[in-house]
């Protein structure tokens, strides 16, 4: 007898168009390996957003040391009238790394008359949750979902309704901040081969400010940020097998000057030997694992390296205290 549709795959098929691109996620082990042999100890960010580490950075967000989410929001709840003049009329909505967050509905609430709102995420559930539940709350608005990595080019089909539209990318939450300045620039180029010629990027980045609120922000109180770094190691005991004692390592957020960027490193607390799937990892006490970049910029900065990576800078806001910015760009 044929399987019933569960409720969920009749919904998403009702509601969601999915365009699954296969994305090959980064081999977990092989990353660990390599970056636990470099000479500088150093894990990929990417890897914190298991469903702990996922639950972690949402408990971050509501955090009141850290700052970014709700200024991002206030910004974009107060510039909202001016944004949708900018994106116009009929044009798709594309939103890098979906979440399920209040951003992308105060923009969906000024713009009622998208062609289509494009999710894109690397994580296959949570994308079609996300965008179920968007179909579900807004039934006059198209919405569509791609699976794939937004960091390699990727293709976006036209809106079923439209022979051609203008695409207007969303990408908040500063994550871009996360690349370094050099891959920040590759990656906004690559995307205006995505977006095309003439689109709108939407993009919100946390600006420099006074490193003790930089530090509360990535060292709250409450030691979360603590244990959504800690995870790291959790999950590489819990997905390879590895030993690391948690009791050991310490969460350390540094903010540098220089590099207008706050750090996150675990350092090891004593002198010790990590067995990750068969072979030994020896730790100095006091040795760094570096696992988290999370740049910061002056408005002027941020809108350079945009210009330099294909964009004309059409406006940008703060809020009324310079704690974040939300830019919009138009690709040449
Ligand atoms: C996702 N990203 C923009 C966050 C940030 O602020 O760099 C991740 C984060 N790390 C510690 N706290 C939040």
């Amino acid at each position: 007898m044929k399987d019933k549709p569960k409720k969920n795959d009749l919904a998403e098929s009702l509601l969601v168009s999915l365009i699954d691109l296969n994305p090959q996620t980064e081999d977990f082990l092989t990353a660990v390996m390599d970056g636990l042999s470099a000479a500088t100890k150093a894990l990929p960010c990417k890897f914190f957003y298991d469903e702990n580490g996922s639950r972690l950075f949402e408990r971050i967000c509501s955090l009141k040391e850290y700052y970014p989410t709700r200024t991002e929001i206030s910004i974009l709840e107060e510039s909202v009238a001016e944004i949708a003049e900018l994106v116009g009329r009929g044009a798709h909505l594309i939103e890098l790394g979906s979440g399920a967050s209040v951003k992308i509905r105060t923009l969906l609430n000024a713009l009622p008359d998208l062609a289509q709102y494009t999710a894109v995420d690397i994580s296959r559930d949570f994308l079609l949750q996300s965008a179920v539940t968007l179909a579900s709350d807004y039934p006059d608005l198209d919405v569509a979902a791609v699976c794939a990595d937004y960091t390699k080019p990727f293709q976006l089909a036209v809106p079923q309704n439209r022979k051609s539209v203008r695409n207007v990318a969303f990408f908040p939450g500063s994550t871009i901040g996360n690349f370094t300045p050099d891959e920040a620039e590759n990656f906004l180029a690559g995307l205006t081969g995505v977006l095309g010629s003439g689109s709108g990027l939407l993009i919100g980045v946390d600006l420099k400010k006074d490193a003790d609120i930089l530090h509360a922000a990535y060292d709250d109180a409450d030691g979360i940020t603590a244990a959504f770094n800690l995870n790291l190691l959790s999950r590489i005991n819990r997905e390879l097998g590895a030993n690391f004692d948690l009791n050991t390592f310490r969460h350390r957020a540094v903010y540098s000057e220089d590099l207008s960027r706050v750090e996150m490193h675990l350092v090891s607390q004593k002198s010790q030997i990590v067995t990750i799937a068969n072979k030994s990892f020896n730790f100095a006490a006091g040795e760094h694992i570096h696992t988290e970049n999370s740049h910061k910029y002056s408005v002027s900065d941020f809108r350079r390296l945009c210009s330099k990576a294909g964009y004309v800078p059409v406006s940008s806001w703060t809020d009324r205290n310079d704690q974040f910015s939300v830019h919009y760009f138009t690709a040449k």
